[in-house]
């Protein structure tokens, strides 16, 4: 006969008689803890470098600095014009704007919002993301109407030898 405090009857002896109930939940608890904690640990542990890098980048700590790339050269743009490359790498579309005769900007020019395509519009010497209709600061890539919150990341270029060439990314400078 077995009460359910685990008093267990000499009739009734066998191998579970000495299974104590509260005890193994308890142990299932704090086993399971553990191996939480251990997890939240080692995952800590494991992430920190890269969480490190991360708030580096986002920070702006680090200007990256990429092999010079050639735009293209002063003859082929005009003041007020723009042409699009693509730095640093094929998948990060950017627009070089020409301002004055010895002034240039470029940013990377997926939208902030949602990534669309920012363009220069230079009738309305404005840089246009025409899917929420946001708007760029030219001079600075601040956002300056519609949802973007964040600038665009700045491209630093510099003239050399009668080219334009994007030197390297700033990113989020404050
Ligand atoms: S994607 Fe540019 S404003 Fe929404």
């Amino acid at each position: 006969m077995t009460d359910w405090n685990n008093n267990v009857s000499e009739k009734d002896n066998n191998y579970t008689h000495n299974i104590n109930r509260n005890n193994e939940r308890q142990l299932d608890r704090r086993g399971f803890m553990k191996t939480m904690v251990g997890a939240a640990g080692i995952f800590a542990v494991s992430s920190l470098p890269w969480g490190a890098v991360a708030a580096k980048e986002l920070m702006g700590l680090s200007d990256k600095e990429y092999p010079h790339y050639r735009i293209t050269d002063v003859k082929d743009l005009a003041v007020g014009d723009s042409t699009e490359f693509h730095f640093p790498s094929e998948n990060d579309s950017a627009v070089l704007i020409r301002l004055k005769e010895d002034k240039y900007v470029a940013y990377q020019n997926a939208c902030t919002h949602l990534r669309c395509p920012v363009y220069w519009v230079k009738e309305e010497k404005e840089m246009i993301c025409p899917c929420h209709h946001g708007k760029f600061d030219v001079n600075t890539g601040a956002p300056t109407a519609g949802p973007p919150r964040r600038p665009l990341p700045e491209i630093v270029v510099k003239v050399e030898k009668g080219s334009v060439y994007a030197v390297r990314v700033k990113r989020y400078e404050a």
